[in-house]
């Protein structure tokens, strides 16, 4: 591997490193909000999953939905909390009780240390809810939703920067699901109107729902012709499982991932050479992880409960190989994907989970998303690496080895993310790093578990970094050793 700090792809936009809270089974109710638990602060917020989330470092949240947010009446969860109804919520077919609203999410950001990612409804309501929606949120006063934020006890704005226009309005499970037509046009009128109510803001228009829905890519390019000069960001979502018990196909799988997003990446160049646009689109990756665990546990759940387990994914080793891939493969395309939410942060789908009345812990895939996002903040290098090859089922020559690299200058620091896929030997990577004079080894941390279906508990952490990783440098030559399925993070100072 060559690693020089002239081969630049781009300043990692740290919203990469964002996560996504759903009102969806127990990510609000009994994740994050928890009145009457001993950890929970004055609001009913859980500290002790807030220091979870701070030991993240999450930049921003994705809220309120998700599916749910197509069926969302935002004025419902604001205001006091006793008039707050219970509602029927069609996406996930529970109670939602609304005690937790725009105000309270917040506040709840603020605490975290994170920025709220706000989703509008487009699936039962339009351009008028959206815009009031703003209006309360990030006017300062003198008008009838501003001056209602401010009745409600929130006397400054939530000043909220960036806003999804719906949620996968291509899926047939989504409640106002739209033809590409449809939606570009509503997404169009809701962000002009938006615009017009605060011009400082980021819109995302719905991209589809995965790469593997029928309309894609047709979808992106007609909803990115009615929208190209109005959004900033169009979205991608994903999620892998390993159905088939087929380690290495599955974690091939992050190639189906870069091909998905060079795939937008030409669709958006092309709409944009056909408005002869100077703009580039970027692209949020607003839901990405490993879901299929809890899939088969969700159909027993009865309809109208309140906070039922829903997506409670637990995570195995080989699952935390993939995240850990799946953000290598954000580094590598740091200068188009400028934002990504790992979906979700707590209890669903999550690498945070929580006991009802009890503790916190967690999940596997808590380790690479927090090593990339504490150590991945800089600019994204280009390594140059020779990797031997392997076939799968359905990948040809995926290379054994995934990488990238971050070069903090401010820090005069670099890191190094590895992942080895090969589920039977080490390989040794020796790499010249000549142009980072006088760095010195940190540490090497790794990930690794002789059983790829090890899971961690709120009693066991089994699966667990370390920091004898087995590294050297000298005069420039960096040699790391990469164990089987491991992943790795090398920092040098
Ligand atoms: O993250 C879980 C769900 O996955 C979201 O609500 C939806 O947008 C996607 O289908």
């Amino acid at each position: 591997m060559i690693l020089d700090k002239s081969y630049q792809i781009a300043k990692v936009d740290e919203r990469i490193y964002g996560s996504f809270i759903e009102h969806l089974g127990r990510a609000v109710y009994g994740g994050i909000y928890e009145p009457g638990h001993p950890e929970s602060d004055e609001q009913g917020f859980r500290r002790d999953v807030i220091n979870l989330v701070k030991d993240l470092q999450v930049p921003i949240v994705r809220y309120p939905g998700g599916n749910f947010v197509s069926g969302y009446n935002w004025e419902d969860g604001v205001g006091p909390k006793e008039n707050r109804p219970r509602r029927t919520e069609l996406a996930w077919r529970t109670i939602e009780t609304n005690q937790v609203g725009t105000n309270e999410f917040a506040d709840w950001a603020r605490k975290s240390n994170t920025e709220v990612m706000m989703a509008v409804n487009l699936g039962t309501r339009g351009i008028e809810a959206a815009k009031n929606l703003i209006e309360y949120c990030n006017l300062s006063g003198g008008t009838y939703w501003s001056d209602l934020r401010k009745s409600h006890g929130y006397e400054k704005p939530h000043n909220i920067k960036t806003w999804c226009l719906g949620n996968e309005m291509d899926g047939d499970w989504q409640v106002g699901q739209k033809t590409a037509v449809e939606y570009g046009r509503i997404a169009r009128e809701t962000a002009k109107a938006m615009r017009l109510v605060d011009s400082s803001i980021e819109l995302v228009a719905c991209g589809s729902s995965g790469s593997g829905m029928p309309t894609f890519p047709e979808w992106e390019a007609t909803v990115l012709d009615h929208t190209y000069n109005e959004v900033d960001f169009i979205s991608l979502h994903t999620y892998y499982g390993n159905q088939e018990n087929d380690p290495a196909n599955y974690l091939a799988k992050t190639m189906d991932m870069d091909n998905f997003i060079k795939t937008v990446i030409s669709t958006c160049d092309y709409i944009k050479s056909k408005h002869r646009s100077k703009k580039t689109m970027n692209l949020s990756f607003d839901e990405w992880n490993v879901w299929y665990h809890s899939n088969d546990a969700d159909k027993r759940i009865e309809p109208w409960s309140i906070a039922p387990p829903q997506l409670e994914d637990h995570y195995n080793f080989e699952d935390a190989l993939l995240v850990g891939s799946m953000l290598i493969t954000f580094l590598q395309h740091a200068d188009r994907v400028k934002m990504a939410c790992l979906a979700q942060l707590v209890n669903v789908i999550a690498p945070i989970m929580t006991e009802n009345n009890g503790r916190s812990w967690k999940q596997t895939i808590f380790y690479p998303y927090m090593h990339a996002s504490v150590y991945g903040r800089g600019i994204s290098l280009k390594p140059i690496i020779s990797s031997p090859k392997y076939d799968s089922k359905d990948f040809t020559d995926v290379p054994y080895i995934d990488s990238a690299a971050v070069y903090n200058e401010e820090n005069e620091e670099v890191t190094i993310f590895m992942v080895n896929k090969n589920l039977d030997d080490a390989i040794t990577i020796t790499s010249d790093v000549r142009s980072f004079e006088g760095y010195s080894l940190i540490e090497h941390i790794v990930l690794e578990n002789d059983d790829l279906k090890a899971v961690n508990t709120a009693d066991n952490q089994s699966v667990a970094p370390h920091t004898n990783g087995t590294s050297t440098l000298q005069n420039g030559m960096l040699e790391v050793r990469l164990s089987r399925t491991s992943w790795n993070v090398i920092r040098l100072k």
